[in-house]
């Protein structure tokens, strides 16, 4: 096996030409290249896990998939948020099974090993007793994980050392800024989850350049007239930024989508140029390398203009499955009325039900049936990825990064999968 790895690893480096256009099928397909991936991406990078104002309350604590693993990640007493491995250290059953909840302490469900939520041990049934009172809670404290912040979103990984998370960030604060750093931003409700027959990165790709499908996957939409003031267009930017960044941004937009009282705060969370920026857009969409993506859009309510803002992650389960957890996002000192709106139009629009979630779905799950098997393999079929590539990247735009003035290009996946060989080949 350790042989056929190399080998793969030695033929992505040779097939995958992101400078060329050139994308083999068979990345979205091959169950080796999914299990390198997860070896030398997803337990290497940062991995998305969740939102700060999801764990508000000393006590609060949330269950999350960090690469495959469970990881907790609790707010204790001194209001700290700490991730332990969902593991007890006694002798392994998985110690908290709730998704989320409220609670100073975790006792396992096996022997009764008792955890406080800052990981260390203090308690255990008849220790004085079985162990002589001989047992060393400080070597039995839970195994602490990686995690850091950045504007309310939480990273975890696996890495040793990582890159730390801003600069792993980088440029792309700029945009994910106007997302999420706007003003104090909250979820509303858990995140919704669905299984999608998909490989993972055809929604990470969708998310960092494809605003080209749109006229024809979401046409009906407009057709039926269920969006009044959808409309595509390639008018807008596209731009990436180092280690895969990239995203779209629509502009420019007549109406101003965003919350007129709250213009002071965010005038005093963003920058004039950003400020500017967000005034402008009709909508923001992104993907975080790896697989965290971001979109701000916007609908046409009751003759009202409301933005919805989601992220989502497409979470691998296996080589041509995918968990989509999708979170809706909301400025904490909105109207209710304003909250409940944008809510709907989320719901409308990108969750399980939305009608842009089921046109892309299904998208989704064809490409991955024509990716998979040894044909697409054996035979050398390419994607074409050239898109944009006469075009040269503008200087006056506000915004760091690479940028151009047009949506429509797969300049932002040839960045990410320029980044995504780097990994892999390391
Ligand atoms: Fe947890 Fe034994 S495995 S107490
Ligand atoms: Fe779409």
């Amino acid at each position: 096996d350790e042989m056929k790895r190399e080998e793969v690893v030695e033929h992505l480096k040779q097939t995958v030409r992101p400078e060329e256009g050139v994308i083999p099928a068979f990345l979205l397909g091959d169950p080796t290249v999914y299990k390198l991936e997860h070896e030398k991406v997803f337990m290497k990078t940062w991995v998305f896990l969740g939102h700060e104002s999801e764990v508000p309350n000393n006590g609060d604590y949330l269950t999350r998939d960090l690469a495959g693993y469970s990881v907790i990640i609790a707010r204790a007493n001194d209001g700290v948020l700490r991730s332990f491995y969902n593991m007890c250290t006694h002798r392994g059953m998985k110690l908290c099974r709730a998704d989320k909840g409220n609670k100073s302490q975790f006792t396992c469900p096996y022997h009764g090993f008792n955890f406080k939520n800052t990981g260390e041990l203090i308690g255990v049934p008849l220790q004085k007793n079985i162990y002589g009172g001989q047992l060393d809670f400080d070597k039995l404290a839970l195994h602490e994980v990686t995690i850091d912040t950045y504007k309310g979103l939480i990273f975890g990984t696996w890495n040793d050392n990582p890159e730390p998370l801003k600069e792993f960030l980088g440029d792309f604060t700029w945009y994910l800024d106007m997302v999420v750093g706007r003003a104090e931003m909250e979820v509303l409700g858990p995140p919704q989850k669905f299984v999608v027959h998909s490989h993972w990165k055809i929604g990470a790709d969708n998310f960092v350049s494809d605003s080209y499908h749109t006229m024809v996957t979401h046409g009906s939409i407009v057709q039926l007239g269920m969006v009044p003031n959808a409309t595509y267009s390639k008018k807008g930017y596209q731009v990436h930024t180092k280690n895969g960044h990239g995203g779209n941004i629509g502009m420019p937009n007549p109406d101003f989508a965003f919350l007129e009282e709250l213009i002071p705060e965010y005038k005093k969370n963003l920058s004039p140029e950003q400020f500017d920026v967000m005034s402008n857009v009709k909508n923001i969409i992104g993907t975080i390398f790896p697989n965290l993506s971001c979109l701000v859009s916007h609908t046409s309510v009751k003759g009202q203009l409301i933005s919805n803002t989601t992220l989502r992650l497409w979470k691998p389960i296996a080589h041509d499955k995918m968990e989509v957890i999708t979170w809706f996002l909301v400025e904490k000192d909105a109207p209710e009325e304003w909250k409940k709106r944008s809510r709907e139009s989320y719901i409308l629009t990108f969750s399980p039900s939305g009608i842009f979630e089921q046109d892309d779905t299904e998208v989704f799950t064809d490409i991955t049936a024509t990716a998979t098997g040894v044909v697409p393999y054996a035979k050398n079929f390419n994607y074409n990825y050239t898109m944009g590539m006469h075009r040269t990247p503008v200087t006056d735009f506000p915004g760091p990064g690479v940028v151009y003035d047009d949506k429509f290009s797969e300049a932002g996946s040839r960045n990410y999968y320029r980044y995504w060989l780097d990994m892999m080949g390391r």
